[in-house]
């Protein structure tokens, strides 16, 4: 049966299609989280990236990623949802050697960026999928396969008229909560009061997901002061963490 899901999305780069909406070549979705923006690629990341990616990048594909061979060893698996720059997570990786990261990210800088920080410090436990973190874990991750779920400071789509793009919304976290182990853990973490607000409520409502603290969470430690972080708590801005764990028992 064909259906408006094509196999071969990047097969699309180039065409009629994909010049007028470029977004299609990382998503099939209508209502898509993000928008690719233009951002020049370095040299030193373009090189990284073409020497990398072959390495430790994946291609989405409609089809359960089987994790312990993608990483070559059997450890717990987090995935990391828009990971900008990829700072953050090449922070993290360092810092968490056991355990293994999937990180997804749709744009090219940074994706070239994570590839530069990987190999500078030679990190052996991340992988990068480029495409809508929607459609990787709808289609590559199985169910009950998770540790944990990062999603740092997602594009908080501030016009109402825009907040259907936010990318948490109750089917989506329906879709991570389904993700995780029990026990394992969703971390979201935004500096828009009113995204935090919305995140609170869209958490709370989730039948397998029970919150870590009352309310908001303090920051993990784990989780890295970005400089854009500190500048704004300078100035007294506020970030907001929100932890949650899956519920039910590990079998
Ligand atoms: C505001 S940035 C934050 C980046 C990073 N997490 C940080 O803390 O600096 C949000 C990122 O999410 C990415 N993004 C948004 N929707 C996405 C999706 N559906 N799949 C993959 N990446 C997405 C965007 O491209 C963007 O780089």
């Amino acid at each position: 049966m064909t259906e408006d899901r094509p196999t071969h999305r990047h097969a699309s780069v180039g065409n009629d299609a994909a010049q007028h909406d470029p977004e299609s070549r990382f998503s099939s979705r209508s209502i898509r989280s993000f928008v690719l923006r233009q951002g020049r690629m370095t040299a030193a990341q373009q090189r990284c990236l073409d020497e990398m990616m072959p390495k430790i990048g994946i291609p989405y594909r409609i089809a359960p990623l089987g994790l312990d061979e993608a990483f070559g060893r059997v450890a717990p698996h987090v995935v990391e949802i828009g990971f900008g720059m990829g700072e953050s997570t090449a922070k993290i990786a360092a810092a968490r050697p056991d355990e293994d990261f999937l990180a997804i990210e749709v744009h090219g800088p940074g994706v070239g960026n994570l590839c530069k920080l990987v190999a500078e410090q030679g990190l052996t436990n991340l992988r990068i999928v480029q495409h809508d973190a929607v459609e990787v874990l709808r289609d590559m991750i199985g169910e009950g396969t998770l540790a944990g779920v990062h999603v740092f400071f997602p594009d908080p789509w501030h016009k109402k008229r825009h907040h259907k793009r936010r990318i948490i919304q109750k089917d989506f976290v329906a879709l991570i909560a389904s993700r995780l182990a029990p026990g394992g853990y969703l971390h979201c973490a935004t500096d828009w009061q009113e995204y935090a607000e919305w995140m609170l409520e869209v958490l709370s409502a989730e039948p397998l997901l029970a919150n870590t603290a009352d309310g908001y969470a303090p920051r993990p430690d784990y989780r890295p002061l970005t400089k854009f972080e500190n500048r704004g708590l300078k100035l007294g801005h506020g970030v907001w963490d929100l932890v949650f764990r899956r519920t039910g028992t590990v079998e």
